[in-house]
């Protein structure tokens, strides 16, 4: 699909995010978070490790415990980027056959994210058998899915 194809999947789901209920979590710069996260993506989806060579060791459930997500803030976050994943074939030139499986992994590895329990009791329920964040020592560089 190409890099400027993540970079503008990873905007308009910046996009859905400035609408949505976690805004108010991530800083006033969108485009600039934006694209840091664009520079993650990519990589995972099998192009160059561009977030490992700007910013560093991903370590992602680190750079989260910035921020207090919940299990909601969670599912609004996957809402915002389940809307995005709608036409990202047409949009993106995403390969139709790695949907699924991306989806999955962004159901799982977000689980990580999720550092702040808001009372709904899904917290322990969905992230019981927590692994370490495995972009902790870089692997996710590379990227499990090709794309
Ligand atoms: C599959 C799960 C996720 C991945 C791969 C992911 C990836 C990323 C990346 C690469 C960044 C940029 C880090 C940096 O600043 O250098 C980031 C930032 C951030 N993410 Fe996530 N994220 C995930 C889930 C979530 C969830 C569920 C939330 C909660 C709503 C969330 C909230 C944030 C916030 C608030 C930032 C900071 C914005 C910034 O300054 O860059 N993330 N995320």
């Amino acid at each position: 699909m190409g890099e400027d194809n993540v970079f503008r999947m990873i905007g308009d789901l910046y996009g859905e995010l400035e609408r949505s209920s976690v805004r108010p979590l991530f800083p006033a710069d969108l485009a600039a978070a934006s694209r840091r996260s664009a520079a993650f993506f990519v990589g995972l989806l099998g192009g160059p490790p561009l977030y490992h060579q700007r910013y560093g060791n991903p370590m992602m459930r680190a750079r989260h415990l910035a921020f207090a997500i919940t299990p909601r803030a969670r599912r609004e976050w996957l809402a915002c980027f389940d809307r995005v994943l709608e036409r990202a074939p047409e949009r993106y030139a995403f390969p139709t056959e790695h949907l699924p499986g991306f989806r999955r992994f962004l159901g799982d590895f977000s689980l990580w994210m999720v550092n702040t329990d808001d009372g709904t009791g899904d917290l322990v329920d969905e992230a019981g058998d927590r692994r370490p964040d495995p972009t902790a020592s870089g692997e996710a560089a590379g990227g499990p899915i090709r794309g």
